[in-house]
């Protein structure tokens, strides 16, 4: 079963363990307003003396007199005060939290400003994938993040809940993503979802024989390659007198081989992490009850692997959509465009007032934007106006690549109504993004290119190598703010 962060979190009056503080260069230190002042400044001498500067990384133990005896303390660096943001409180608690793990079994933490991302921090940089190794031992088991008074208690466990909603779910998103290709079969990724079913929560499981009732040629031709049957879910989220309704759609690739076009094998490793998008929709999922959110909501998720099995479908191949287009498979390795399109189709005629996909659909997206920016496009400027915002209180960075009309030229076709790919090295996200909108009709849609974003090749404070769990909070920022 998806294991949750190991991190357990409260609020707490001071404890015995490490006291943690931050601090922004010059010798701030925020969130310390509650210590005595020759303390605060005993503090910030002893950890100027350790090279300490503040800077966003930075970490030093130190010990000092409180309350008449010896107590360790730890400071992490915040960066500039003027450059604070929900993301470099993460940051900092993230690097804080790195510190601790090894060293100590409960830390007690004075959060600056913004509780609710230094509780995420400290969550998040928690999370390790164990599916295959024994148990991380480190040791770091409790944080209580200190509220100084009763009046600032509520404030603190409401963070520590909402930080806790979030963890969860970006933790399943992770288990997901890292688990080996083979043991995520769309079978078994369909089961593990029917655990997010619930008293507001459907979960609805689309067979391959459904799939081919429903004209979902484009989804079945790449499901041809083998490996399992595919499974396109459709998970529904309706709580009482909603009046919204989004629809969420997620690439579901469980391995992309490349499929006939193989990929190099270098290209294959992180080939696991093909299916964030869909995770990333299934992530949502497990938040949304609990943040009691009031639209109505719909997930679609095409499963299948790309692999090249005897009957893949061939470069040349044509293949008919949903709404009936025809698509001439040219590179079988611009595949999540092919499953999109069905999904995109089916979720257009259930009539939502916005549609948003998440996909790990171009290589070009890492190259234009790396691995901390979203490519997003869109039909509608007032929708991508409502995703930024939701990133900016999310700390996630998302980036408007155009849509421009003369590039659709470039996916015409002498055989088929499209072809699957443009011109080799030319503006490949946006192509893949016009390749979709084929399938959107007029609702307002936003596509977001997470190839970069939903994986990353370093350890980092508030995550390691592996899946991130990139867009569930901007996501859930989004669909708490209608
Ligand atoms: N899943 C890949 C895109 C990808 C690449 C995600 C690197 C994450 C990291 C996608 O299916 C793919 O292979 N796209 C091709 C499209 C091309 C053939 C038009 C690509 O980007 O090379
Ligand atoms: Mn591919
Ligand atoms: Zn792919």
């Amino acid at each position: 079963m998806i294991p949750v962060s190991s991190l357990s979190l409260a609020a707490t009056d001071e404890r015995d363990a490490p006291l943690c503080l931050f601090s922004h260069p010059g010798g701030v230190l925020a969130g310390a307003g509650a210590l005595p002042p020759a303390l605060r400044k005993d503090l910030s001498a002893q950890a100027a003396a350790e090279g300490f500067t503040g800077e966003l990384g930075e970490c030093v133990g130190l010990r000092a007199d409180r309350g008449g005896r010896s107590r360790r303390f730890l400071i992490a660096g915040a960066g500039r005060r003027e450059d604070a943001s929900p993301e470099t409180w993460r940051r900092a608690a993230g690097v804080l939290y790195q510190h601790a793990r090894g060293r100590f079994e409960e830390i007690s933490v004075l959060p600056g400003p913004d509780a609710r991302a230094t509780a995420e921090g400290l969550m998040l940089g928690s999370y390790r994938f164990s599916e295959y190794k024994k148990a991380d031992p480190s040791r770091l088991a409790r944080a209580g993040l200190v509220f100084a008074g009763a009046a600032a208690r509520r404030g603190i466990e409401k963070a520590c809940a909402e930080a806790a909603i979030i963890a969860d779910a970006v933790a399943m998103v992770r288990d997901l993503v890292d688990r080996a290709p083979s043991d995520k079969t769309p079978e078994s990724i369909a089961a593990l979802a029917q655990n997010l079913a619930g008293a507001q929560t459907k979960v609805t499981v689309i067979s391959k024989a459904e799939a081919e009732k429903l004209g979902m040629g484009a989804f079945l031709g790449v499901a041809r390659g083998g490996g399992a049957d595919p499974v396109f879910l459709h998970l529904t989220y309706k709580p009482k007198g909603a009046r919204r309704k989004i629809g969420l759609v997620g690439k579901g690739i469980t391995f992309d081989s490349g499929g006939l076009s193989l990929k190099p094998a270098a290209s294959m490793e992180t080939m696991k992490m093909d299916m964030a998008g869909a995770a990333a929709v299934l992530g949502v999922f497990k938040a949304l009850p609990q943040f009691k959110i009031r639209a109505e909501v719909h997930g679609f998720c095409p499963f299948t692997y790309n692999l090249p099995g005897p009957d893949a479908v061939r470069p040349g191949d044509v293949l008919k959509a949903m709404n009936g287009k025809t698509i001439e498979v040219l590179n079988t390795d611009a595949e999540g465009r092919l499953v999109l399109a069905d999904a995109l189709v089916y979720a257009c005629r259930q009539k939502f007032d916005a549609i948003v996909d998440l996909a790990t659909l171009t290589g070009a997206a890492v190259v234009a934007l790396g691995s901390k920016v979203t490519g997003a496009m869109t039909n509608n400027r007032a929708l991508l106006a409502q995703l930024f915002s939701a990133s900016k209180r999310a700390g996630e960075t998302l980036w408007e690549l155009p849509l421009p009309r003369e590039y659709r030229e470039m996916i015409k076709s002498s055989f088929a109504d499209l072809k699957n790919i443009g011109k080799p090295g030319e503006a490949g996200t946006i192509i893949g993004g016009l390749f979709l909108q084929e399938f959107v009709d007029d609702t307002p849609w936003v596509h977001l290119d997470i190839a970069g974003t939903a994986w990353t090749d370093s350890d980092t404070p508030t995550c390691p190598k592996g899946g991130t769990g990139a867009l569930v909070r901007t996501l859930v920022e989004y669909l708490k703010a209608l």
